[in-house]
Formats: C-alpha cells, structure tokens, sequence
C-alpha cells in the first residue's frame, strides 16, 4: 500500500512538472493522464520494461522496439483483450523463439531476456495497461515524455 500512495505521489508530482513547463495546457488532462498512469501495471512497465522499450522510438541506442511499435504487433495477432493478455504474459515469462510476432526485431535486438523475476500478478497488471493504454494519445504521451525529457516529443 505504502509503495502504490508512494508511486501514485510520485506521478502526481511528475504530471505537475510537466504542466507547469507548458505555457498552456488544455482543461482536464491531467486527470485523464493520472488515470491511466495510477494502473498497477503502469508501474511494472515503468521498473520492469521501459529501459528496454521506451514509449517511443529513440534514434540512439534503443536495444528493443518502442512500447507502441510491441502493442501494434501483438494486438494485430491477438485483437482479443484476453487473448492479447494471455499472448504478453506468456511471452515475458519465457519468450518462446520459435513463435515471435517480431521476427524483425529479434534478428535486429536478439531475443527478449524472460523477465522471470515478475509475479503473476504484475505480468497480468502490465498486460492489462499495455493493452488499455491508447499510446497514440498525444495528451498522455506529450506530457509523459516532456516530464521525462523536458522537451516535447518530436
Ligand atoms: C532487456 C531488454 C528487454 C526488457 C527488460 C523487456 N523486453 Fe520485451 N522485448 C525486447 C526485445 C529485444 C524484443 C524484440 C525481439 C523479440 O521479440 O524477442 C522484445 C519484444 C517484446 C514483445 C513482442 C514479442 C512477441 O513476439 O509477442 C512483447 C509483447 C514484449 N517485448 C513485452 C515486454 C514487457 C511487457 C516487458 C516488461 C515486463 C518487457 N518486454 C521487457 C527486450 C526487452
């Protein structure tokens, strides 16, 4: 409970940062963003697979595709939301290199290392985020990315 408030302060202090660095922010996103970042599995993503897969694309030194380029290849496979979520979590538990929807990637990075040490529940949790979380959404991303870079994305 005690590392959730913690987290959940955290992204409260993170989403003020990036607002009082715009000039002008539209009403109300920042409720819209602290919904979707205060999903548990936003937090796995955040310790567990953002140093890998960055929201975006980073021209430098990225060693895996970008989180939105993943969910648009598992999710043209997988459509369904559980089926979607059943695909994530096998995958992380033990990335099988004999069914991978990334062939490109895997020739490009390797094969993803298994993340064994996560629970169930955090594979389930960031399975969940990362197919409930629309990434095309600028409002989020902008102000995700501005906290994180302290420029606007490009
Ligand atoms: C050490 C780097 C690294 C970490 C950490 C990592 N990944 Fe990956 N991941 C990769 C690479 C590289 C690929 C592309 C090659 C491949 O598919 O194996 C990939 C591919 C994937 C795919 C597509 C695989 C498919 O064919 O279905 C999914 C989904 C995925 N990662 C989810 C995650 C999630 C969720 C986490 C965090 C729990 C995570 N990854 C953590 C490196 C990483």
């Amino acid at each position: 409970m005690k590392i959730k408030i913690g987290f959940a302060m955290g992204i409260i202090a993170l989403m003020v940062a990036a607002c009082s660095s715009h000039e002008q922010h539209g009403s109300g996103h920042p409720v819209a963003d602290l919904t979707k970042l205060n999903h548990p599995g936003a937090k796995v993503y955040q310790s567990a697979c953002m140093s890998c897969h960055a929201l975006a694309a980073k021209e430098e030194g990225s060693v895996a595709p970008p989180l939105f380029g993943v969910k648009d290849h598992v999710i043209k496979a997988y459509p369904e939301r559980a089926a979607f979520i059943q695909r994530v979590v096998t995958w992380v538990k033990a990335p099988n290199p004999n069914d991978v929807l990334m062939p490109g990637a895997v020739k490009k990075f390797g094969l993803m290392p298994a993340q064994a040490q996560l629970s169930d529940a955090d594979l389930q949790a960031v399975a969940e985020f990362i197919y409930d979380t629309d990434f095309n959404k600028p409002d989020w991303y902008a102000a995700h990315y501005q906290a994180e870079h302290g420029k606007k994305p490009h």
